[in-house]
C-alpha cells in the first residue's frame, strides 16, 4: 500500500467483529514498539475505538489506518483478540500467519480449513504456562479481569453491603462471600472481595492453593477428600473420581448455603467444567444471594447456570455473562496487547518473522504450520474425538 516501506514485514490488526467484543489486540503503545523497528502495521478504522484509542492514537505510533478489513487480512502477520468468524477466515491469504485466541481443540473445523489453506496460526491459549512464558500468559491476563468483574458484579447485584458498617442506623453485618476454584480468576476474587470488606472463603483441589489463599485474608474450606491426584505433573487441575467430587459438592453445599455470594471459577484444561453446585444447593441459599459463574463458557459449575444469561432462581440469582474481560476493553486490551508484544518479540528477529519452531513456547503455541495441524493436544483431541468409545 502507499506509504509502505517496501520488502518491510506488514502486521495487521483488524477491528474485532464477535458480538460483544470491544478489545482490541494491539494497543498504540505496542504498536509503536514494532514501527520503532521498521515493521509496517495496518490497523483497521475504528479497530482501537472501544477500548478507549482512537484512530489518531494509532497514526502517531506509525501505523496506517485501513477503511476495511480486506488489506488488514492481507498483511503478512494478522493479530487479532477472537477467531476469525467465517467471513474473516475467507479473508486469510495462504502464506499467512495468524495468531488470535483460536481454542484449537473445540474448534477442529477451522484449524483443518488453516492446515488446508496453508495458514499458519498460533494460539494464545495455548501459551505454555511455565515461567518463562508468563509475560505471554494471556489465560492469566484475562483471567484476573474476570476476577475481579465478577465481584463488581455480585455487589452491584446484592441487595446488601459488602463491608460491615457501624452507624447511627444500626450495624451491617459484612457480606459472606465464597469463591471455588482459587486459580488466577479466583485468587483476584478474593483479593476484590477483601478490598470491598467481605469475609471470604475460598477453596480448590489443588492444596498448594490453601496458602496463597490465606496470604490474601480468605479462609480455606478444607474438604477431607484425597485429592493427592488433584493436579497433574505440571502442576494443572484434573477431573476428580465421581466419589471424590460428591462428597466436595456435599461440603460446598453447606458453605454456600451460608453464603451472600458464591463465585465460581473451577475449570479442568480442555475439559468439561466440573459441576459444583447443585440445584438443591442453590435451593438452600437466601433469597437475593448472587452466584456468578466464571465457567459459563465452559458449561459452567453450576447445575443451573445459562451461558451468557442471568437466570433467578427461588430469589437467587444466577449469573452467567460470557466474556467478561471484554467488559473492561481499557486494561483487558492493555493487558492482551502487552502479552502479544512479548511473543512477537519472539517471533520477529530483525524485522523479519523468524520464528524458531524448536523454541518450546513457539512450539505448543503454534497450531497449523504448513498445511499441517501440528500441535499435539489439538491432534489428540481430533483422534479422540474420531474415536468415540476411547472416551
Ligand atoms: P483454570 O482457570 O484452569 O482453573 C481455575 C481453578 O479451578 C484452578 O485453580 C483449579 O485447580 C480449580 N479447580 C479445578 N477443578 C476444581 C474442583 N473440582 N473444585 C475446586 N476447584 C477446582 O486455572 P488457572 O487459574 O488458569 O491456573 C491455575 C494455576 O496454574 C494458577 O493459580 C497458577 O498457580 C498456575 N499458573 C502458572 C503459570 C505459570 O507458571 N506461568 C501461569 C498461569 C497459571
Amino acid at each position: 500500500m502507499e506509504g509502505e516501506t517496501a520488502g518491510a514485514l506488514i502486521v495487521g490488526v483488524p477491528r474485532e467483529s464477535a458480538p460483544g467484543e470491544q478489545r482490541v489486540a494491539m494497543t498504540p503503545d505496542t504498536v509503536k514498539r514494532l514501527t520503532a523497528t521498521g515493521v509496517v502495521v495496518r490497523v483497521e478504522h475504528d479497530a482501537g475505538l472501544a477500548s478507549g484509542h482512537n484512530d489518531d492514537a494509532y497514526v502517531a505510533s506509525g501505523a496506517t489506518i485501513v477503511p476495511d478489513p480486506g488489506p488488514v487480512y492481507e498483511a503478512q502477520v494478522v493479530i487479532k483478540v477472537q477467531k476469525p468468524d467465517t467471513t474473516e477466515a475467507a479473508l486469510l491469504t495462504p502464506g499467512t500467519t495468524l495468531i488470535a485466541l483460536l481454542q484449537p481443540m473445540t474448534n477442529t473445523e477451522l484449524m483443518r480449513e488453516f492446515a488446508g489453506r496453508d495458514i499458519t496460526s498460533f494460539s494464545m491459549d495455548a501459551i505454555p504456562r511455565t515461567t518463562r512464558a508468563q509475560s505471554m500468559d494471556v489465560l492469566s491476563s484475562q483471567a484476573t479481569v474476570a476476577g475481579y468483574k465478577a465481584v463488581l458484579m455480585a455487589a452491584a447485584t446484592l441487595p446488601r453491603f459488602f463491608p460491615m458498617l457501624t452507624t447511627a442506623a444500626g450495624s451491617i453485618v459484612p457480606a459472606k462471600v465464597l469463591i471455588v476454584g482459587a486459580g488466577v480468576a479466583g485468587l483476584q476474587a478474593i483479593a476484590t472481595a477483601r478490598r470491598l470488606g467481605a469475609v471470604v472463603e475460598a477453596y480448590d483441589t489443588r492444596p498448594v492453593v490453601k496458602e496463597q489463599v490465606e496470604s490474601l485474608g480468605a479462609k480455606f474450606v478444607d474438604i477431607p477428600v484425597d485429592t493427592s491426584d488433584a493436579q497433574t505433573a505440571g502442576g494443572y487441575a484434573k477431573e476428580l473420581s465421581a466419589e471424590t467430587l460428591r462428597k466436595q459438592q456435599e461440603v460446598l453445599a453447606d458453605h454456600a448455603a451460608k453464603s451472600d455470594v458464591v463465585i465460581t471459577t473451577a475449570a479442568i484444561p480442555g475439559r468439561p467444567a466440573p459441576r459444583l453446585i447443585s440445584r438443591e444447593t442453590v435451593e438452600r441459599m437466601r433469597p437475593g444471594s448472587v452466584i456468578v459463574d466464571l465457567a459459563a463458557e465452559t458449561g459452567g459449575n453450576v447445575e443451573l447456570t445459562q451461558a451468557g444469561e442471568n437466570v433467578e432462581h427461588n430469589g437467587v440469582t444466577i449469573m452467567g455473562q460470557l466474556n467478561l474481560p471484554s467488559t473492561m476493553p481499557v486494561h483487558a486490551s492493555q493487558m492482551y496487547a502487552k502479552n502479544i508484544q512479548n511473543l512477537l518479540d519472539l517471533l520477529i528477529k530483525d524485522g523479519k518473522f523468524d520464528p524458531d519452531y524448536e523454541d518450546e513456547i513457539v512450539k505448543g503455541t503454534v497450531i497449523t504450520r504448513q498445511g499441517e495441524i501440528v500441535h499435539e493436544m489439538t491432534r489428540q483431541r481430533m483422534a479422540e474425538a474420531a474415536e468415540p468409545s476411547r472416551q
